[in-house]
């Protein structure tokens, strides 16, 4: 599907759940958020049926995302389904790695041949700070276990001042050790992303520069994402910068999102959207969801938007909308 700015979109995240087992600072309350019931969730037949839709309209590649997605149950089947979809080439999922733990050989077995672990600390305290209460070494273990696996393998951290200052250097040394990609993600401001202190791009790229020397350009492809890969000398894995607020990617955006409650989310700050649950549950056949999905997709926002003036600013936390 070409949207009306000339990009191509082949990539659909789907958010199976707005619950996690963790409780980001920038992410989601202390006490957590008022969940999504159950009859508002779409069921796993309802994501099929949406995904074979869109596999008709060119989307080849689906990550699975939350909240945490292992926190739904039945999300590693949900995953072998989706994988057997004709013209879905790709699963990922993005996962803090916690519940994944002891599962990664069957989410391979699931067809899941990439994953992004959300990991903000090395350092124990920091990690349970950040994520109010998580073990990191339960997250370190999945991430060890897949790759072993042989998976395609991502460390996603977003530096915050004064929490993880101190672990952006020895987070950076697991892709000196190990064929993996670990990537800086500058702070977002939605939901309580507003109320953090992003330490910016550029900060982060002087302090890695210092500790590891002048990149090279990494050229490789990683994955599907914003993502712009450098290798730093020695490193046997990739360093990679999602910058959203110092470097807008909106013009080569290839992606839209389905949240768990079934809205077409055409962009990460806007909550214009197409409301895929009730038309499925209204009877639609395929062929109007397939002309509503490329009406929705051609009027795709051109950008986020962030600090501007919109008229439909995202307010959701990110849990609810899967990153
Ligand atoms: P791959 O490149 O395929 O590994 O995936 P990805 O980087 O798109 O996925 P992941 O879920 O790991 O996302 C990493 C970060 O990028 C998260 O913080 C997302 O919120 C952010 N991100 C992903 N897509 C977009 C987007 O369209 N716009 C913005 N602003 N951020 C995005
Ligand atoms: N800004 C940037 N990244 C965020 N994530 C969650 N909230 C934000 C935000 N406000 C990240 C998580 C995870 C991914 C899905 O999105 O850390 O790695
Ligand atoms: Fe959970 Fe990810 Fe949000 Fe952290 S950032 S609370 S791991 S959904």
């Amino acid at each position: 599907m070409i949207d009306n700015n000339g990009r191509s979109i082949d990539y659909l995240r789907i958010s199976v759940t707005d619950r996690c087992n963790l409780r980001c600072i920038y992410c989601m309350p202390e006490r957590g958020v008022c969940e999504m019931e159950h009859t508002q969730i779409l069921r796993f037949e309802e994501i099929l049926r949406i995904v074979r839709v869109m596999a008709g309209l060119g989307v080849k590649h689906i990550r699975l995302t939350g909240g945490e997605p292992m926190a739904r149950r039945g999300c590693l089947e949900l995953a072998q389904q989706l994988h057997a979809v004709p013209g879905i080439e790709s699963i990922s999922m993005t996962t803090n790695g916690i519940l994944l733990k002891d599962k990664v050989h069957q989410a391979f077995l699931a067809g899941i041949s990439s994953l992004n672990v959300s990991i903000d600390a090395l350092n124990p305290a920091v990690y349970s700070r950040l994520t109010r209460g998580g073990d990191v070494s339960q997250a370190l273990c999945t991430l060890q276990q897949a790759l072993e696996e042989g998976m395609n393998v991502k460390v996603n951290t977003v530096p915050v001042r004064g929490f993880n200052d101190e672990d952006l250097i020895p987070i950076a040394r697991l892709a000196q050790e190990a064929p993996l990609c670990v990537r800086f993600i500058e702070l977002m401001p939605i939901g309580y992303g507003t109320q953090a202190d992003r330490i910016p791009y550029a900060e982060t790229a002087k302090r890695l520069e210092a500790a590891f020397g002048t990149p090279a350009e990494d050229s490789q492809t990683h994955g599907h994402g914003p993502a712009r890969y450098v290798k730093y000398p020695g490193f046997k894995g990739s360093v990679g910068f999602i910058s959203a607020v110092s470097h807008e990617f909106c013009a080569s955006c290839n992606r839209v999102r389905l949240t768990a409650d079934g809205r077409l989310k055409l962009c990460l700050n806007h909550t214009e959207g197409l409301d895929l649950r009730s038309m499925l549950r209204q009877g639609a056949d395929d062929t109007e969801m397939m002309d509503e999905i490329s009406k929705a997709i051609a009027n795709k926002p051109g950008r986020h938007a962030f600090y501007e003036e919109i008229s439909d600013h995202e307010e959701r936390n990110m849990n609810a909308i899967g990153g």
